[in-house]
């Protein structure tokens, strides 16, 4: 099998290993990072596996997942980007966390447009969602800058989300001028949320 590594100026997005959890444990156990997705509760160990494992399954089926994030200067894993599926949903959703060091200086946004790219050109899924609670203004502007429109607001489980959506033509139409993150995906000889 193929394996696909994604590349922006900062980061590479590539696939987890089922140890990679203990990397990942630091952030989602971080109450700030964990505010707007289970009221600042940090994961179990036993929910932060499930998420890594969810990944590696998700990207043999599928070939692509929330991608695991490492910042090429410190080769550190700095979050993850990328779809995957929300709750039980069959949409394809697109999503983000990051360790709060490196918040606020563009790279969820710059990891997002690779991953959207990837998912139009080289997967070819016809639509994508995202969803947040809307006092998460970070993470709608993001879908806002990516090109995604507000869909609707819900409930769920008594927590109210917002939803946004782009589909194909949309993206190759308006937002793919705006995210040209660097070099398309790289695959070489060789892996819900
Ligand atoms: C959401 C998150 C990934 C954003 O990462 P980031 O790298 O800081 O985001 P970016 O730097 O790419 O900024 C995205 C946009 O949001 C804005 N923004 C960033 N933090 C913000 C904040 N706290 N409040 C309002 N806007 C904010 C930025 O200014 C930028 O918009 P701009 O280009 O118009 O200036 C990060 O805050 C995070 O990991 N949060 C915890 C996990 C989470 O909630 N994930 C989303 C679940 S739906």
């Amino acid at each position: 099998m193929l394996s696909v590594t994604l590349e922006t100026e900062r980061l590479v997005l590539g696939p987890w290993q089922s140890d990679d959890w203990i990397r990942f444990r630091p952030i989602a156990t971080d109450p700030e990072v964990m505010r707007y997705i289970t009221g600042g509760i940090p994961w179990s160990d036993e929910a932060i596996r499930f998420f890594v494992d969810r990944q590696v399954n998700l990207y043999r089926e599928r070939s692509f997942c929330r991608w695991k994030l490492v910042e090429k200067a410190s080769g550190n894993l700095i979050g993850f980007c990328g779809v995957g599926f929300w709750r039980d949903r069959l949409d394809p959703e697109i999503g983000w966390w990051l360790a709060r060091s490196h918040w606020g200086r563009g790279f969820a946004t710059e990891a997002a447009a690779a991953a959207l790219r990837d998912i139009f050109e080289r997967v070819k899924l016809d639509r994508v969602i995202s969803v947040a609670m809307p006092a998460n203004t970070a993470s709608t502007r993001i879908m806002q800058k990516l090109g995604l429109e507000f869909q609707r607001e819900f409930e769920n489980e008594g927590v109210r989300l917002v939803e946004y959506a782009i589909g194909r033509s949309r993206y190759f139409q308006a937002a793919a001028p705006n995210a040209a993150p660097g070099p398309a995906s790289t695959a070489s000889p060789a892996d819900g949320l």
